[in-house]
């Protein structure tokens, strides 16, 4: 909990820290990097730096954890600071390197902020800042004490499956022939994948398990990211696309993600996908289908087109083996029969009282089933999401 103190300086100057959140973003990223050039090639995600997407999500998530530190001063944001730590745990964040980010945020904060940055505003912004990085760093240490890590493994491509004309499924194996633990993960977790680019550089992405827990491989679903006249095509993807054969190595982290299936209970499952979205959702409904699960469960995914579905096979058929399923398609253009024509939409979608629903997709589907759902009953806890990007929602979770 903030300080009294601390609370009424931090609550001064919010607006003043929000509005130059740009500008310090920009020249805190350009002391870390400057300093430690390694950070960029190794671990930061390149693309992002250059399109500027991710670069305000780790300042942005500070001002948002500061809010709530004065909002809801009892609590922890906790779907936030988890959400973040899953993903630190894949990349192997260590304790020290949150030494490092405080010393340049803090120098891009006076730099930017100036005479403003009195010895009493720092001192309440650190506050925060430790508040924040100590609730991260012990949830990192609780994940990795679970999961072994932080380490990368190398796993070898045992094959290589074509699922659509920009899709393609890896199925890999531990070169080191452990096997895999069995029910090491839970459906919908993902890893992070770290290959080694022509420049040398090691560049690490996140991919969703899209294979049930306990199966002996990992498998994960990869779409290939173009590149056009104005931006270069997606460095990993387009790697794992063009390079990467069976026989190839990468390196692969422990299975983390804070977006799990929750089947202990019953409550019927609602599980609504688009695109390569259908990646974890897919992996939930192998798992429930493995495990023979009985209540209802409704799948919903929409598509450009039938030809453009990943895993639809898969999707298809283990909803099939689920008694109470019922499954609902939208494709943008090709629909067959039992499938509609267009983008999703829930209007006539029965959705049952006390519905857990899983979500996965782009942003404006996700925004637009969440509001449909919400209309229809679903409580907001009990609708969970995952974004395959820099979360947008994160400030306001
Ligand atoms: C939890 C999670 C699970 C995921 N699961 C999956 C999955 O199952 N399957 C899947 O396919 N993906 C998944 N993703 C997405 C995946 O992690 C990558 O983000 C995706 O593959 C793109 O990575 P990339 O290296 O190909 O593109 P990047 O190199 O990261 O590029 C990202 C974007 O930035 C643009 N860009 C790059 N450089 C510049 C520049 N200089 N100027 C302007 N723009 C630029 C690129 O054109 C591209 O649009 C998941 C993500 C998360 C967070
Ligand atoms: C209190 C301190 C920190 C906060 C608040 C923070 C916040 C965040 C947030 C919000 C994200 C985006 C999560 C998402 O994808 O939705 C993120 C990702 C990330 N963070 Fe942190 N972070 C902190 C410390 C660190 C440290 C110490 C490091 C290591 C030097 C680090 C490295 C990364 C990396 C590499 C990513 C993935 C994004 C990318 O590759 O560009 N973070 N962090």
């Amino acid at each position: 909990m903030l300080s009294e103190q601390s609370a009424a300086t931090v609550r001064a100057t919010l607006p003043a820290v929000g509005a130059a959140i740009g500008e310090i973003t920009e020249r805190f990223y350009a002391g870390l990097f400057a300093a430690h050039p390694e950070l960029l090639r190794d671990l930061f995600n390149r693309g992002n730096q250059a399109a500027g997407t991710q670069r305000q999500a780790l300042a942005g998530s500070i001002a948002a954890f500061a809010v709530h530190l004065l909002d809801h001063p009892d609590t922890r944001p906790d779907a936030m600071l988890g959400r973040i730590a899953h993903k630190h745990a894949s990349l192997g964040i260590t304790p020290e390197q949150y030494g490092v980010v405080h010393e340049h945020l803090f120098a891009a904060i006076a730099d930017v902020l100036g005479d403003a940055v009195t010895p009493e505003v720092a001192a309440a912004w650190t506050e925060v800042y430790w508040l924040m990085a100590n609730a991260l760093i012990a949830i990192e240490r609780r994940l990795y004490e679970e999961s072994g890590g932080p380490r990368w493994r190398t796993w070898q491509v045992v094959e290589r499956v074509p699922e659509t004309a920009d899709v393609v499924t890896l199925r890999l194996r531990p070169l080191d022939g452990d096997p895999l633990p069995v029910g090491d993960f839970r459906a919908g977790q993902y890893v992070s994948v770290r290959v080694e680019l022509p420049d040398g550089a090691r560049q690490s992405r996140q991919y969703s398990l899209s294979a049930a827990p306990g199966s002996d491989v990992r498998q994960i679903s990869v779409k290939r990211i173009p590149g056009d006249a104005a931006t270069p095509a997606g460095e990993v993807s387009h790697h794992l696309h063009t390079r990467v054969r069976v026989g190839d190595r990468v390196q692969l982290s422990e299975p983390y993600g804070d977006l799990v299936l929750d089947d202990s209970d019953g409550a019927p499952l609602l599980l609504a996908s688009a695109g390569i979205g259908v990646t974890p959702i897919v992996a939930m409904l192998a798992h429930l289908a493995d495990r023979g699960h009985g209540t209802p469960v409704t799948v919903v995914h929409a598509d450009r087109s039938p030809a453009d579905h990943a895993l639809r096979a898969d999707h298809e058929a283990y909803a099939a083996k689920l008694p109470e399923a019922s499954v609902h398609l939208w494709y943008e253009r090709e629909a067959p029969e039992g499938a509609a024509t267009g983008l999703a939409d829930l209007t006539d979608v029965p959705v049952r009282p006390g519905t857990r629903a899983y979500l996965c997709g782009p942003l404006p589907f996700m925004r637009a089933v969440r509001a449909q759902l919400l209309t229809k009953g679903v409580a907001p806890a009990d609708i969970h999401y995952e974004v395959f990007g820099p979360d947008l929602w994160l400030a306001s979770a």
